[in-house]
Protein backbone atom coordinates (compact mmCIF):
# COMPACT_ATOMS: atom_id res chain seq x y z
CA UNK A 1 0.00 0.00 0.00
CA UNK A 2 1.29 3.45 -0.79
CA UNK A 3 0.87 5.10 2.71
CA UNK A 4 1.50 8.65 3.78
CA UNK A 5 0.65 10.59 6.97
CA UNK A 6 -2.72 12.84 6.80
CA UNK A 7 -4.22 14.12 9.82
CA UNK A 8 -6.40 11.68 11.36
CA UNK A 9 -9.95 13.29 10.70
CA UNK A 10 -12.66 10.80 11.39
CA UNK A 11 -11.94 10.70 14.97
CA UNK A 12 -13.05 13.73 17.70
CA UNK A 13 -9.76 14.24 18.56
CA UNK A 14 -8.49 14.65 15.26
CA UNK A 15 -7.62 18.47 15.53
CA UNK A 16 -4.69 17.41 17.83
CA UNK A 17 -1.62 16.75 16.33
CA UNK A 18 -2.21 13.03 16.06
CA UNK A 19 -1.67 11.37 12.82
CA UNK A 20 -2.85 8.02 11.41
CA UNK A 21 -1.22 6.20 8.61
CA UNK A 22 -3.54 6.64 5.28
CA UNK A 23 -2.90 5.94 1.79
CA UNK A 24 -3.52 7.18 -1.79
CA UNK A 25 -6.68 6.17 -4.11
CA UNK A 26 -8.72 4.78 -0.46
CA UNK A 27 -11.61 3.36 -1.45
CA UNK A 28 -14.34 5.62 -0.13
CA UNK A 29 -17.28 3.14 0.74
CA UNK A 30 -16.19 -0.90 1.39
CA UNK A 31 -19.47 -3.23 1.61
CA UNK A 32 -18.36 -6.49 3.70
CA UNK A 33 -20.13 -9.94 3.42
CA UNK A 34 -19.13 -11.38 6.85
CA UNK A 35 -19.10 -15.07 6.11
CA UNK A 36 -18.15 -18.06 7.86
CA UNK A 37 -19.08 -17.90 11.81
CA UNK A 38 -20.60 -20.88 11.63
CA UNK A 39 -17.94 -22.93 10.25
CA UNK A 40 -15.31 -21.11 12.49
CA UNK A 41 -17.34 -22.12 15.49
CA UNK A 42 -17.99 -25.87 13.81
CA UNK A 43 -14.11 -26.33 13.56
CA UNK A 44 -13.73 -25.66 17.74
CA UNK A 45 -16.66 -27.94 18.49
CA UNK A 46 -18.59 -24.94 19.69
CA UNK A 47 -22.42 -24.43 18.68
CA UNK A 48 -22.93 -21.98 15.60
CA UNK A 49 -24.16 -18.97 17.83
CA UNK A 50 -20.02 -18.83 19.42
CA UNK A 51 -19.58 -18.04 16.28
CA UNK A 52 -21.72 -15.23 15.57
CA UNK A 53 -20.44 -13.88 19.19
CA UNK A 54 -16.68 -13.63 17.93
CA UNK A 55 -17.73 -12.16 14.50
CA UNK A 56 -19.40 -9.76 16.18
CA UNK A 57 -16.35 -9.11 18.44
CA UNK A 58 -14.84 -9.29 14.56
CA UNK A 59 -16.91 -6.26 13.52
CA UNK A 60 -15.46 -3.48 16.38
CA UNK A 61 -11.77 -4.25 15.26
CA UNK A 62 -12.78 -3.87 11.63
CA UNK A 63 -15.04 -0.47 11.92
CA UNK A 64 -11.97 0.45 14.06
CA UNK A 65 -9.46 -0.30 11.38
CA UNK A 66 -11.56 1.34 8.72
CA UNK A 67 -11.78 4.48 10.61
CA UNK A 68 -8.32 4.88 11.26
CA UNK A 69 -8.30 4.26 7.09
CA UNK A 70 -10.24 7.34 6.61
CA UNK A 71 -12.99 5.24 4.82
CA UNK A 72 -15.61 6.75 4.40
CA UNK A 73 -18.62 4.65 4.56
CA UNK A 74 -18.23 0.56 5.68
CA UNK A 75 -21.76 -1.33 4.88
CA UNK A 76 -21.78 -5.07 6.68
CA UNK A 77 -23.98 -7.79 5.73
CA UNK A 78 -25.54 -8.63 9.30
CA UNK A 79 -28.54 -10.61 8.52
CA UNK A 80 -30.18 -10.82 5.03
CA UNK A 81 -33.87 -11.09 4.18
CA UNK A 82 -33.28 -15.08 3.71
CA UNK A 83 -31.83 -15.46 7.14
CA UNK A 84 -35.41 -15.64 8.50
CA UNK A 85 -34.83 -19.15 6.88
CA UNK A 86 -32.56 -20.26 9.95
CA UNK A 87 -33.39 -22.17 13.15
CA UNK A 88 -35.75 -19.74 15.25
CA UNK A 89 -32.85 -19.96 18.02
CA UNK A 90 -30.16 -18.70 15.80
CA UNK A 91 -32.01 -15.74 14.38
CA UNK A 92 -32.86 -14.71 18.29
CA UNK A 93 -29.15 -14.72 18.65
CA UNK A 94 -28.56 -13.13 15.28
CA UNK A 95 -31.07 -10.22 16.26
CA UNK A 96 -29.72 -10.02 19.91
CA UNK A 97 -26.29 -9.03 18.76
CA UNK A 98 -26.69 -5.43 17.70
CA UNK A 99 -28.21 -5.27 20.72
CA UNK A 100 -25.31 -6.46 22.36
CA UNK A 101 -22.80 -4.97 20.20
CA UNK A 102 -23.91 -1.18 21.18
CA UNK A 103 -24.23 -1.96 24.79
CA UNK A 104 -20.43 -3.01 24.92
CA UNK A 105 -19.27 -0.52 21.95
CA UNK A 106 -21.23 2.79 21.71
CA UNK A 107 -19.34 4.97 24.04
CA UNK A 108 -16.47 4.01 22.26
CA UNK A 109 -17.86 4.46 18.72
CA UNK A 110 -19.27 8.30 19.69
CA UNK A 111 -15.38 8.49 20.96
CA UNK A 112 -14.30 7.11 17.89
CA UNK A 113 -16.75 10.07 15.79
CA UNK A 114 -18.48 6.91 14.12
CA UNK A 115 -22.07 7.41 12.76
CA UNK A 116 -24.30 4.67 12.48
CA UNK A 117 -27.03 3.93 9.57
CA UNK A 118 -28.73 0.89 8.37
CA UNK A 119 -30.39 0.06 5.20
CA UNK A 120 -33.05 -2.85 5.25
CA UNK A 121 -36.80 -3.65 6.33
CA UNK A 122 -35.73 -2.00 9.49
CA UNK A 123 -39.79 -1.63 10.77
CA UNK A 124 -40.16 -6.00 10.67
CA UNK A 125 -37.21 -5.93 13.06
CA UNK A 126 -37.58 -7.01 17.02
CA UNK A 127 -38.88 -4.50 19.14
CA UNK A 128 -35.57 -4.33 21.10
CA UNK A 129 -33.40 -4.46 18.62
CA UNK A 130 -34.89 -1.66 16.71
CA UNK A 131 -34.70 0.61 20.05
CA UNK A 132 -31.28 -0.23 20.75
CA UNK A 133 -30.48 0.37 16.81
CA UNK A 134 -32.88 3.68 17.17
CA UNK A 135 -30.64 5.17 20.16
CA UNK A 136 -27.29 4.46 18.34
CA UNK A 137 -28.10 6.39 15.45
CA UNK A 138 -29.96 8.93 17.21
CA UNK A 139 -26.85 9.42 19.44
CA UNK A 140 -24.09 9.22 16.61
CA UNK A 141 -26.35 11.39 14.28
CA UNK A 142 -24.10 14.06 14.13
CA UNK A 143 -20.87 12.42 13.70
CA UNK A 144 -18.77 13.21 10.93
CA UNK A 145 -16.45 10.51 10.60
CA UNK A 146 -16.69 6.33 9.63
CA UNK A 147 -20.22 5.73 8.76
CA UNK A 148 -21.00 2.43 9.72
CA UNK A 149 -24.12 1.16 7.58
CA UNK A 150 -25.33 -2.07 8.85
CA UNK A 151 -27.75 -4.31 6.33
CA UNK A 152 -29.90 -5.79 8.87
CA UNK A 153 -32.95 -7.68 7.14
CA UNK A 154 -31.50 -6.95 3.56
CA UNK A 155 -31.89 -8.02 0.33
CA UNK A 156 -31.43 -6.60 -2.58
CA UNK A 157 -33.87 -7.78 -4.74
CA UNK A 158 -36.45 -6.79 -2.65
CA UNK A 159 -35.23 -3.79 -2.01
CA UNK A 160 -35.22 -3.06 -5.68
CA UNK A 161 -39.07 -4.58 -5.52
CA UNK A 162 -39.46 -1.29 -3.34
CA UNK A 163 -38.08 1.14 -5.04
CA UNK A 164 -40.35 -0.13 -8.34
CA UNK A 165 -43.11 0.43 -6.49
CA UNK A 166 -42.52 3.50 -5.45
CA UNK A 167 -41.72 4.90 -8.64
CA UNK A 168 -45.16 3.45 -10.02
CA UNK A 169 -46.78 5.04 -7.39
CA UNK A 170 -45.51 8.55 -8.47
CA UNK A 171 -45.84 7.92 -12.18
CA UNK A 172 -49.56 7.68 -11.04
CA UNK A 173 -49.40 10.62 -9.12
CA UNK A 174 -48.29 12.51 -12.20
CA UNK A 175 -44.72 13.88 -10.80
CA UNK A 176 -43.08 12.45 -13.80
CA UNK A 177 -43.64 10.49 -16.92
CA UNK A 178 -42.64 6.46 -17.61
CA UNK A 179 -40.01 7.81 -20.36
CA UNK A 180 -38.21 10.03 -17.90
CA UNK A 181 -37.09 7.51 -15.22
CA UNK A 182 -33.76 6.74 -15.50
CA UNK A 183 -30.86 4.50 -13.22
CA UNK A 184 -31.08 7.87 -10.91
CA UNK A 185 -34.44 7.50 -10.41
CA UNK A 186 -33.73 4.22 -9.50
CA UNK A 187 -30.85 4.57 -7.53
CA UNK A 188 -32.95 7.75 -5.59
CA UNK A 189 -35.52 4.91 -4.30
CA UNK A 190 -33.01 2.42 -3.16
CA UNK A 191 -32.60 2.26 0.65
CA UNK A 192 -28.80 3.17 -0.31
CA UNK A 193 -29.81 6.30 -1.86
CA UNK A 194 -27.77 9.05 0.05
CA UNK A 195 -24.30 7.22 -0.33
CA UNK A 196 -22.14 6.45 -3.18
CA UNK A 197 -21.93 2.80 -4.19
CA UNK A 198 -19.43 0.53 -2.71
CA UNK A 199 -16.11 0.60 -4.31
CA UNK A 200 -15.08 -2.10 -3.09
CA UNK A 201 -16.90 -5.31 -1.75
CA UNK A 202 -14.99 -8.15 0.32
CA UNK A 203 -16.20 -11.92 1.41
CA UNK A 204 -14.70 -14.07 3.62
CA UNK A 205 -14.96 -17.46 3.80
CA UNK A 206 -14.36 -19.10 0.42
CA UNK A 207 -17.68 -18.70 -0.91
CA UNK A 208 -17.92 -16.78 -4.91
CA UNK A 209 -20.84 -15.29 -4.57
CA UNK A 210 -23.07 -11.77 -3.50
CA UNK A 211 -26.16 -13.61 -1.88
CA UNK A 212 -28.57 -10.84 -2.33
CA UNK A 213 -26.21 -8.04 -1.34
CA UNK A 214 -25.87 -4.67 -3.02
CA UNK A 215 -27.10 -5.91 -6.66
CA UNK A 216 -27.67 -2.63 -8.30
CA UNK A 217 -25.12 -0.36 -6.31
CA UNK A 218 -22.13 -3.35 -7.20
CA UNK A 219 -22.40 -2.85 -10.93
CA UNK A 220 -18.93 -1.58 -10.84
CA UNK A 221 -17.12 -2.75 -7.48
CA UNK A 222 -14.24 -4.33 -7.27
CA UNK A 223 -14.93 -7.90 -5.81
CA UNK A 224 -12.41 -8.75 -3.43
CA UNK A 225 -12.98 -12.63 -2.03
CA UNK A 226 -10.73 -14.55 0.65
CA UNK A 227 -10.86 -18.28 2.47
CA UNK A 228 -10.40 -16.68 6.02
CA UNK A 229 -13.32 -17.05 8.30
CA UNK A 230 -14.61 -13.83 9.10
CA UNK A 231 -14.09 -14.38 13.24
CA UNK A 232 -10.69 -14.21 11.96
CA UNK A 233 -10.41 -11.76 9.40
CA UNK A 234 -7.84 -9.22 10.71
CA UNK A 235 -6.81 -5.57 10.04
CA UNK A 236 -4.06 -6.95 8.33
CA UNK A 237 -6.17 -8.76 5.81
CA UNK A 238 -8.46 -5.71 5.23
CA UNK A 239 -5.70 -3.74 4.62
CA UNK A 240 -4.63 -6.46 1.87
CA UNK A 241 -7.81 -6.12 0.19
CA UNK A 242 -7.50 -2.58 0.46
CA UNK A 243 -3.81 -2.62 -0.93
CA UNK A 244 -5.28 -5.26 -3.81
CA UNK A 245 -7.71 -2.80 -4.94
CA UNK A 246 -5.47 0.42 -5.27
CA UNK A 247 -4.01 -1.82 -8.24
CA UNK A 248 -6.75 -2.37 -9.95
CA UNK A 249 -7.40 -0.28 -13.04
CA UNK A 250 -11.50 0.62 -12.68
CA UNK A 251 -12.61 1.61 -16.48
CA UNK A 252 -16.30 1.45 -15.59
CA UNK A 253 -16.84 0.14 -18.89
CA UNK A 254 -14.75 2.10 -20.82
CA UNK A 255 -10.92 1.48 -22.47
C1 LIG B 1 -22.83 -15.49 8.11
O1 LIG B 1 -22.08 -16.56 8.60
C2 LIG B 1 -23.05 -14.53 9.18
C3 LIG B 1 -24.26 -14.07 9.58
C4 LIG B 1 -25.53 -14.45 8.94
C5 LIG B 1 -24.38 -13.15 10.73
C6 LIG B 1 -23.37 -12.08 10.74
C7 LIG B 1 -23.52 -11.23 11.91
C8 LIG B 1 -22.48 -10.75 12.64
C9 LIG B 1 -21.07 -11.01 12.31
C10 LIG B 1 -22.74 -9.85 13.77
C11 LIG B 1 -23.19 -8.54 13.28
C12 LIG B 1 -23.30 -7.57 14.36
C13 LIG B 1 -23.34 -6.25 14.15
C14 LIG B 1 -23.54 -5.38 15.27
C15 LIG B 1 -23.16 -5.63 12.83
P1 LIG B 1 -22.70 -18.03 8.55
O2 LIG B 1 -23.47 -18.27 9.79
O3 LIG B 1 -23.53 -18.21 7.31
O4 LIG B 1 -21.43 -18.91 8.49
P2 LIG B 1 -21.31 -20.36 7.85
O5 LIG B 1 -21.47 -20.18 6.36
O6 LIG B 1 -19.95 -20.79 8.24
O7 LIG B 1 -22.39 -21.22 8.44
Amino acid sequence: MRLFKLPFKNSKESTADFTETVSENMPKHIAIIMDGNGRWAKKRGMPRVAGHREGMDNVKRIVKAANQLQVEILTLYAFSTENWKRPLTEVEYIMKLPIDFLQHYLPELVDENVRIQTIGEFDDLPKNTKAAIMRAKEQTADNTGLILNIAINYGSRFEMIRSIREICQEVQEGKYEIEEITETTLSDHLYTSHIKDPDLLIRTSGELRLSNFLLWQSAYTELWFTDTLWPDFSKEEFEKAINDFQKRKRRYGGI
